[in-house]
């Protein structure tokens, strides 16, 4: 059966500048549970059932994680409002830049890079998305005594995503893990990108009881 993830990613359009962009639905601000319960059941999840996450799904958890939820500022803090984070979903038919400003996945890799994801991590491929937290540190803000700030920047983004995850019956965890070199060269990244963290997500192999 073709799954809802299939289906809309045939809906995939080239845009302005020849790049391939999906078009995601609007994020639905009226999901999930109330925050006392979305902290009650965060958790650590590492198997994945092999349900695909579906795009209205897909655009929840992106905005959570750094959409904009006002016309220049969004779901995400960051130190001097630097806005600095990048998120990559990287799944089976290739590597989406998240425009948020768009709310549409920019493809910037045909390749499946999920086993670069996972790293030493084999579990994390069996995600059908993860989520590639990046910063790109070029402003002279991040030299010296402010080196890391991007990298408090991206844990707030990981807890926006367990939050959701978790209001949202998803099955994820933030990882350090990854294979770096693999992925910055896949992506071409040059050395002013930070790959911070990542986030496999799927539906739990397991149905978690609340
Ligand atoms: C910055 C950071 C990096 C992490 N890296 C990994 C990782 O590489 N692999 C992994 O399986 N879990 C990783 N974790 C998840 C932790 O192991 C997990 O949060 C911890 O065991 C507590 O479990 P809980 O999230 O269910 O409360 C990471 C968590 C954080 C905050």
């Amino acid at each position: 059966m073709k799954s809802m993830l299939s289906v809309v990613l045939g809906l995939a359009v080239v845009g302005a500048f020849g790049a391939e962009t999906i078009k995601l639905p609007a994020p639905d601000a009226d999901s999930g549970v109330t925050v006392m319960q979305a902290l009650k059941a965060r958790h650590s999840e590492r198997a994945f059932s092999d349900k695909d996450v579906p795009m209205d799904v897909l655009s929840g958890v992106l905005w959570a994680a750094n959409g904009f939820n006002r016309p220049d500022k969004r779901t995400n803090a960051t130190g001097m409002n630097k806005q600095t984070i990048m998120v990559y979903a990287i799944m089976k038919s290739g590597a989406y830049r998240y425009d948020a400003k768009e709310n549409v996945l920019v493809k910037v890799c045909d390749a499946d890079l999920r086993k670069a994801v996972a790293g030493a991590q084999s579990f994390a491929a069996t995600a059908p998305v993860s989520l590639l937290i990046t910063a790109d540190v070029s402003d002279p803000v991040y030299k010296g005594n402010w080196s890391t700030l991007s990298h408090y920047d991206a844990g707030i983004v990981s807890g926006n995503i367990y939050l959701y995850c978790a209001a949202n019956g998803l099955a994820t965890v933030c990882r350090g893990t990854m294979d770096r070199d693999a992925l910055k060269k896949a992506l071409n990244f040059g050395d002013n990108i930070i790959l911070h963290l990542n986030h496999p997500i799927g539906y739990p192999a397991v149905a978690i009881s609340r």
